[in-house]
C-alpha cells in the first residue's frame, strides 16, 4: 500500500498537466476568435455606413440631374404657355387689344392675324396701356408711344415692342398652327382668317357657338426682342 501511493501521484501529475494545457489552449483559441470577430463587426458596420451614405448621395444626384434635364413647367403664368381664350371668342380684327396680365402680354387681332406684345415698355420696362382714343400704346413713365403693331412712334424708347409666338390648338390639344420662326426682326402675325371661315363656331347665325373651338396659347418663354429703330 505504501509503495502504490507515490506511483499514483506520479501518474496523476502528467495527466493534470495535459488537462491544464488543453484548457489553456482552448482559452487562447477563444480569445483569438473574439479578437478576430470584434474588428470584423466594426468593419462591417463602417462599410454599411459608407454604402448607405454613397446610396443617398447617388439618389440625391439623380434627383438633381432629373430636375436639371426636365424643363420647368409654368402653367398659365409668365415664363410658360399661357391660355388666351378661344379663336372664336377673340375680338374681331381691328378691335381693341386685350390685356393678359398673368402672361404679361397684349393680344392683338389685326387683318393679318394674331400677335402677342410684351406689356413692358422697351425704354425702362414700365407697364404701358392702350389708349383707345389715340389707338396707340402709351407708356405712363416717360411718354413713349407705340403703334398698334408695336412700332415706336415716339421715344425715349428706341426699340419696338417685344413679342411672343402665338399657338393655335385643337380642342384635344393638338397643335394646329404657330407663329413661324423668322430670322432677325419682329415676328409676323399668325394668320387665322381661313380658320375662322372654316370653323362653324366662328361663324355668325344659326351655327354660331356650335362645333369644336380653337384655343389660343401664347408662349411667353420665347420672347422675341423688338427691332431697334433707326435714328
Ligand atoms: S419706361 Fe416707358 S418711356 Fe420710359
Amino acid at each position: 500500500m505504501k509503495s502504490s501511493q507515490p506511483r499514483a501521484a506520479a501518474d496523476g501529475a502528467p495527466l493534470q498537466r495535459v488537462l491544464r494545457n488543453q484548457r489553456h489552449n482552448q482559452h487562447q483559441r477563444r480569445q483569438q476568435c473574439e479578437q478576430a470577430a470584434a474588428p470584423l463587426s466594426r468593419r462591417g458596420l463602417l462599410l454599411s455606413g459608407v454604402l448607405l451614405g454613397v446610396g443617398l448621395i447617388v439618389c440625391r444626384l439623380g434627383a438633381m440631374l432629373r430636375a436639371l434635364l426636365s424643363p420647368p413647367v409654368h402653367k398659365n403664368t409668365f415664363g410658360g404657355l399661357v391660355d388666351a381664350g378661344t379663336l372664336e371668342g377673340s375680338a374681331s380684327p381691328g378691335a381693341a387689344p386685350r390685356a393678359f396680365p398673368q402672361g404679361r402680354f397684349w393680344l392683338l387681332h389685326n387683318e393679318e392675324g394674331l400677335s402677342a406684345l410684351h406689356s413692358s415698355c422697351t425704354h425702362l420696362e414700365c407697364l404701358f396701356s392702350w389708349d383707345q382714343e389715340q389707338q396707340l400704346f402709351v407708356c405712363p413713365c416717360h411718354g413713349s408711344r407705340f403703334t398698334r403693331s408695336g412700332e415706336v412712334l415716339n421715344g425715349p424708347a428706341r426699340r419696338n415692342l417685344d413679342q411672343f409666338p402665338v399657338r393655335l390648338l385643337a380642342e384635344e390639344g393638338r397643335l394646329l398652327r404657330e407663329t413661324p420662326e423668322a430670322g432677325a426682326g419682329s415676328l409676323q402675325p399668325l394668320p387665322v382668317a381661313d380658320l375662322l371661315r372654316q370653323s362653324p363656331a366662328g361663324q355668325s347665325g344659326e351655327d354660331a357657338g356650335a362645333g369644336p373651338l380653337i384655343r389660343i396659347q401664347v408662349d411667353t418663354a420665347r420672347k422675341r426682342a423688338g427691332s431697334l429703330i433707326s435714328s
